[in-house]
């Protein structure tokens, strides 16, 4: 027998807010560079190739008592049907007993977590004098690369976002995306000023940005190499499948390098590309961000080189913040205990 306790998205987005994912992120990373979280290989299988697919990204974060999977399950028909095109739920396990502790709406969390490592991307590696944020990609993840991005940082005071498949700058989306990060925000009690506004031109606005999150199912590079300035960091967020690409391999090349799972970023994120080119070798990364926020590895050695981060998502970051949810709801009464 175990208790379950199951947590829908309502239940999750009483409880968790942007701050508590940058807190749970930059923890499992942490505990990933201290040996205490492990990320285990990905589990894929395409049911029809381009049509559905399905993911596990499991793993340990022993600092925190736990181990776990998240399941994302992609059906591109869904949405006809008036379903979602993505249903992701996750697990969380003790790891003295192995009992199961909670089965939570994974979609609650995913957007902040993602959201969380790029900003803390930006937080260690870009320039401390950063104020320019470009986001290149105005889908649903976008908002939360915004809102995250402003809650780590306070230098960024201008975010301009671009959608790469349009000639024209996204400016309706960017309105709901004023209201949805404002709210992100004051729900984590982040009392923030800042611009927002839709771009067209993308080369121009990497040109001024000090700062870049890319975050688009892109498979052929959207940032060039000579668009950006000495001295921009970069946070690729999109590439987290094989054949997913974002920046010029010459880009990644000429880039001090950083990941958030080694393994994971050459089989299927961003490096896997130009690894395959022969541009990089895996060795070319200088570490994981983990490393860099326990201090084992410098993170930008001067203002003048461009920095990339890659973070193509692993367990750990669902684990650590599902952790939170799970602890606030049990405390708050919400959701629904199963024996099982
Ligand atoms: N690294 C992670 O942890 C993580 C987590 C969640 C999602 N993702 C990835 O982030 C990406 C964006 O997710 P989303 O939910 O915002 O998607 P979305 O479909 O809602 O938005 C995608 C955005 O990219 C643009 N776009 C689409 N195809 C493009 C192309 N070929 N080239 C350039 N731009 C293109 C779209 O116009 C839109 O602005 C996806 O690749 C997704 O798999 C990564």
């Amino acid at each position: 027998m175990a208790s379950v306790r199951v947590l829908s998205a309502a239940d999750i987005q009483q409880v968790f807010t942007i701050n508590d994912a940058l807190e749970a992120v930059e923890d499992a990373y942490r505990q990933k560079a201290e040996g205490a979280g492990v990320a285990w290989p990905m589990v894929y299988e395409a049911f029809e190739e381009g049509v559905s697919d399905m993911d596990i990204r499991s793993g340990r974060l022993a600092g925190s008592g736990l181990f776990g999977l998240k399941l994302t399950a992609w059906f591109s028909g869904n949405p006809a049907q008036g379903l979602p095109e993505i249903f992701g739920t996750t697990l969380i396990c003790d790891d003295a007993t192995g009992a199961p502790l909670a089965l939570l709406n994974a979609s609650a969390i995913t957007g902040l977590r993602t959201g969380a490592a790029a900003a803390l991307g930006i937080k260690w590696l870009a320039r401390k004098d950063a104020t320019r944020l470009l986001v290149a990609g105005a889908g649903h993840m976008s908002t939360f690369m915004v809102a995250a991005s402003l809650a780590a940082c306070p230098s960024i005071a201008h975010v301009e976002v671009w959608d790469p498949k349009r000639a024209e700058a996204p400016v309706e989306r960017v309105e709901q995306m004023r209201e949805a990060v404002s709210a992100m925000l004051s729900a984590a009690g982040v009392e923030r000023s800042f611009e927002l506004v839709a771009v067209g031109d993308g080369e121009r606005a990497a040109g001024a940005a000090d700062a870049i999150v890319t975050v688009t199912p892109a498979t052929a590079p959207i940032i060039k190499r000579n668009w950006l300035r000495p001295g921009t960091h970069v946070s690729c967020v999109g590439a987290d499948m094989p054949g997913k690409q974002e920046l010029e391999s010459a880009l990644i090349a000429a880039a001090r390098l950083f990941v958030d799972d080694r393994a994971q970023s050459v089989s299927s994120g961003e490096l896997e590309v130009p690894v395959n080119e022969g541009a990089i070798k895996p060795e070319d990364i200088v570490a994981e961000l983990g490393e860099v926020i326990t201090g084992k590895a410098a993170g930008r050695m001067s203002d003048d080189e461009i920095t990339v981060f890659d973070t193509s998502g692993i367990a750990v970051q669902d684990l650590a913040a599902s952790k939170i949810a799970f602890e606030r709801a049990a405390e708050a009464g919400l959701g629904t205990v199963t024996e099982l």
